[in-house]
């Protein structure tokens, strides 16, 4: 696996792997990387001959007071990982080489970047639009894959990509788990060992509301229960737990659409999200 730190040698780099023929995938990240993302590498090699991933921690998408700073990094670790997986190509480029000097433009996706963390993280999207945008023009790979982990995130790239006619299949894979159901992130690593042992009760109750919806119980009612346990697990502030339409992110209005319940609340100083599938065909039956 090659380790690649500029543009100039990115693109030779993939016009070489270009060259052998075949497809390339990207996998996008921001490094310290676990079971997740491994998941995201293993179905893009899936897809593609070639596997391009990134790591990069992107300071447009972190907001004033987020921890951009104490952010884990791990490259070395990650870079083993990553080879052991079969990647082709890490492309590491450091923050100036992603944001030369003057940078000045912003991909704004409006609509689904509104409301859930686009409120609770004020040019979060934006931040994440515009890295994604420079690494699939960098990369310019056929596939990128993303988790379902980030579902926001990942609604918010099949927009842009659709509405920016981006030659880029994007594939979405569903959230890794520990064994008590958390969902892999990053950010765990901050939990001390008491707040691990609450934040398996996020998606407990995720489930937990999900089935009453499905069997049909008041969605409201559902919705305040599962905010309910979230607080006695000692989650403060509690920033959203919604019912939406999967695929616009609107709020969910017709039963024969897929919806997905989504929460984000903070335990300690870390904030964690979560978000889980209620399929049409299975409500009612
Ligand atoms: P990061 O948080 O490092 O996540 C990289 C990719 O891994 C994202 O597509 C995310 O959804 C996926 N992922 C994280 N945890 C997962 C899990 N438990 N199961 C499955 N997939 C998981 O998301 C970002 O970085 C950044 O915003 C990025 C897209 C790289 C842009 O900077």
């Amino acid at each position: 696996m090659q380790i690649i730190r500029e543009i100039n040698a990115l693109r030779r780099a993939i016009a070489a792997v270009r060259g052998e023929g075949g497809s390339v995938a990207l996998v996008p990240t921001m490094g310290a990387l676990h079971a997740g993302h491994l998941k995201l590498v293993r179905e893009a090699r899936r897809l593609a001959r070639h596997v391009v991933a990134s790591i990069f921690v992107n300071p447009m998408q972190f907001g004033p007071g987020e921890d951009l700073s104490s952010y884990p990094r791990r490259e070395a670790e990650d870079a083993q990982m990553l080879e052991a997986e079969g990647c082709a190509i890490l492309w590491a480029p450091s923050v100036d080489v992603m944001y030369r000097q003057g940078h000045a433009t912003k991909i704004g996706v409006s609509g689904v970047s509104a409301g859930l963390d686009g409120d609770a993280r004020p040019g979060h999207f934006e931040g994440v639009a515009t890295v994604v945008v420079k690494l699939f023009n960098q990369v310019q790979p056929d596939i990128a894959v993303f988790g379902e982990k980030d579902f926001q995130q990942l609604v918010v790239i099949r927009r842009m990509t659709a509405d920016l006619d981006l030659p880029v299949q994007i594939v979405g894979v569903p959230t890794q788990r520990d064994a008590d159901g958390l969902a892999l992130s990053s950010r765990n690593a901050y939990l001390t060992a008491e707040e691990r042992r609450c934040a398996r009760t996020l998606p407990r109750v995720l489930l937990e509301a999900a089935q009453a919806i499905r069997e049909g119980g008041d969605i409201a009612e559902a919705l305040a229960r599962a905010r309910q346990a979230l607080a006695a697990a000692g989650f403060e502030p509690i920033d959203y737990i919604e019912l939406r339409d999967a695929e616009t992110l609107e709020p969910w209005t017709n039963i024969n659409r897929p919806a997905r319940i989504l929460a984000a609340a903070k335990i300690g100083r870390t904030r964690l999200i979560d978000n889980i599938p209620i399929l049409p065909a299975i409500r009612g039956s």
